[in-house]
């Protein structure tokens, strides 16, 4: 399919949802607060791709972390998007494979990934109507 609908009206702060597109795990990801707090009190300055999470989402939606489930390094799927499952240092994604550790925006932060965990082309239907593609 070229696009999905995504519901995430069941998704609580802290949760996370695995979904298939186009033959590749996304995560959506609502963020807490002190999850928000803590990807914005980075200096962008310092990261290896530097981007902030106002640029990694939407407009007045930073809550909502919507990334590609696949790590920049060789294509494994990190952890984090299921419950339970190991964060890393930086509290948002961990890759198994060679121990990329990615923060709460998603953003590379040790190990050998090169960049963030990619943003997917997607536009909000509603409050919690995703359109991803
Ligand atoms: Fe993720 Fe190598 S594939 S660290």
């Amino acid at each position: 399919l070229a696009s999905i609908d995504v519901d995430l009206a069941a998704v609580q702060p802290g949760q996370a949802i695995k979904v298939s597109w186009r033959g590749k795990p996304v995560f959506a990801r609502r963020l807490t607060p002190a999850e928000i707090d803590a990807a914005n009190k980075v200096d962008v300055s310092t990261l290896r791709d530097p981007q902030t999470l106002a640029e990694r989402t939407k407009p007045g939606k930073q809550e909502w972390l919507i990334t590609l489930g696949v790590c920049t390094h060789l294509g494994c799927v990190p952890l984090g998007a299921g419950t339970g499952e190991n964060r890393g240092d930086y509290g948002g994604y961990f890759c198994p494979c060679h121990g990329s550790q990615y923060d709460t925006a998603a953003r590379i932060r040790s190990g050998p990934a090169p960049t963030n965990l990619v943003v997917p082309d997607y536009t909000f239907r509603s409050d919690t109507a995703v359109t991803i593609g």
